[in-house]
């Protein structure tokens, strides 16, 4: 896999870390924000004026958004997410899908059941086993030798962003040699809010490079994603090259960016209570709850979207037909209605389930594998960085962003193994 002209080793110039860390923006807690709305109203409308959104280059292509009705209650989040005849999914494909193509993302019912099922063998929770130890446990360890001896790290850059994207190229199956170029594209497609032109020139490459990969697992099947994505069968009907690029296209933004958030604010969580990390140490049956606290108090992706497909009351708002419908999913899991001290991480919580992966049938197609990476990687934490603690001389660690959240760093000490 060569591209001429273009050093996959040491792009010069181009920091995926700064990329990412100015995405997220620097809102540090939105969350009184949202209260403040769900107080006043359950549906807030926003009109944005004809000729408000202009500046990155998103806004260049993506079509005028005039009126947003953001929803910040859990029921009515609920409601949205899982009554698809009225709350489309279609306006993505203005967005997103116009760098990743026609993608199960940007479809509803039925066309999207037919799809949806033909790659959701492979992320079945029993279907992952495979991947465990061979996959994730094999990329983990990998990044925690690079630092165990050196007693200190910065945890964001050396473990939770790099390896989620290193998973999907090992689940894939891509060779080894591809990976920095296969690393580096990724980066780029996954940043498309921050620098438009090149993530959709990252997904036609990605697209070339995928259209090799599917070729060859025609000819010879493997023990890998894309042979099964090649000869997955539902009703007659196999998946043609064309429908199987969008979907290899939204591993990357669905997969790699949200794992790598959440396993940040996972960490983040258990540093600033150091009791409960001690706690979730000596005993491991802990572990699940303190990854769904997590993803219930600081989700990755605060927020997605629907187009409303006819005029729709809602809270007892007039949502007009066309209207963007935003509903903030960080909002929902922090309803007091549905959760006590919403604000607090507390993993002794009583188990509630939280709506970070969504509702209804887009509901997230790789929960069961988030969660297992994320279980891989903290119970690695544990195991490798004895004495882990924050670096007492970080400066100002915190979570940030408005549209993803995670820490920027997370510098931390430990005793060197
Ligand atoms: C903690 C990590 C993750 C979070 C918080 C998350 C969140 C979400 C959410 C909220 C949706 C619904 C989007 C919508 O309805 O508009 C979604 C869909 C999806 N996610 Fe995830 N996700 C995570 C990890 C993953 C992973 C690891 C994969 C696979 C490698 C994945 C693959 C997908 C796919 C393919 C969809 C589209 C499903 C559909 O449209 O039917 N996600 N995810």
């Amino acid at each position: 896999m060569t591209t001429p002209g273009r050093d996959w080793s040491a792009e010069a110039g181009y920091d995926p870390m700064r990329q990412f860390s100015e995405l997220a923006g620097d809102v540090r807690d939105p969350y009184p924000m949202f209260a403040g709305i769900r107080a006043d109203t359950p549906v807030l409308h926003v009109h944005l004026g004809p000729g408000s959104g202009g500046g990155s280059q998103l806004d260049r292509q993506a079509p005028r958004v005039t009126s947003v009705f953001t929803v910040t209650s859990h029921e009515l989040a609920q409601q949205v997410l899982t009554d698809h005849e009225r709350f489309s999914s279609a306006g993505y494909a203005t967005t997103i899908g116009q760098v990743l193509g026609r993608s199960i993302l940007v479809m509803d019912p039925p066309e999207h059941l037919r799809h949806r099922a033909l790659v959701a063998r492979a992320f079945r929770a029993r279907a992952l086993d495979q991947w465990s130890d061979a996959i994730i446990g094999a990329t983990i360890s990998e990044l925690i030798d690079a630092f165990a001896l050196e007693g200190h790290a910065d945890l964001v850059p050396q473990l939770t962003f790099p390896f989620p994207v290193r998973v999907i190229a090992r689940i894939l199956g891509l060779p080894e040699a591809d990976w920095p170029r296969f690393l580096q594209l990724s980066t780029e497609l996954i940043a498309v809010m921050r620098n438009w032109d090149r993530a959709v020139a990252a997904g036609q490459e990605l697209r070339g490079y995928f259209a090799e990969i599917i070729a060859d697992r025609r000819r010879h099947s493997r023990d890998d994603l894309v042979s099964q994505l090649v000869e997955a069968e539902v009703d007659g009907h196999r998946l043609g090259d064309e429908e199987i690029y969008p979907f290899l296209l939204l591993l990357l933004p669905a997969g790699a960016e949200t794992t790598y958030r959440s396993s940040s604010n996972l960490l983040f969580g258990l540093l600033c209570q150091p009791d409960v990390l001690d706690a979730v140490r000596a005993d491991r049956d802990l572990v699940p709850q303190a990854i769904e606290e997590a993803l219930r108090w600081e989700t990755p992706l605060l927020t997605i979207a629907r187009l409303a497909t006819e005029e729709v009351e809602l809270g007892g708002v007039c949502v007009p037909a066309g209207s963007f419908v935003a509903v903030a999913l960080g909002a929902a899991n922090r309803d007091p209605k549905r959760y006590a001290e919403p604000d607090t991480f507390d993993i002794f919580r009583e188990p509630t389930p939280h709506i970070s992966f969504g509702d209804g049938a887009h509901k997230c197609l790789g929960m069961h594998l988030a969660r297992l990476e994320m279980r891989v990687l903290l119970t690695a934490v544990l195991d490798r960085l004895p004495g882990l603690r924050l670096d007492p001389a970080a400066d100002d660690p915190h979570i940030h962003g408005l549209l993803f959240r995670s820490p920027p760093n997370l510098p931390v000490r430990f005793d060197p193994a």
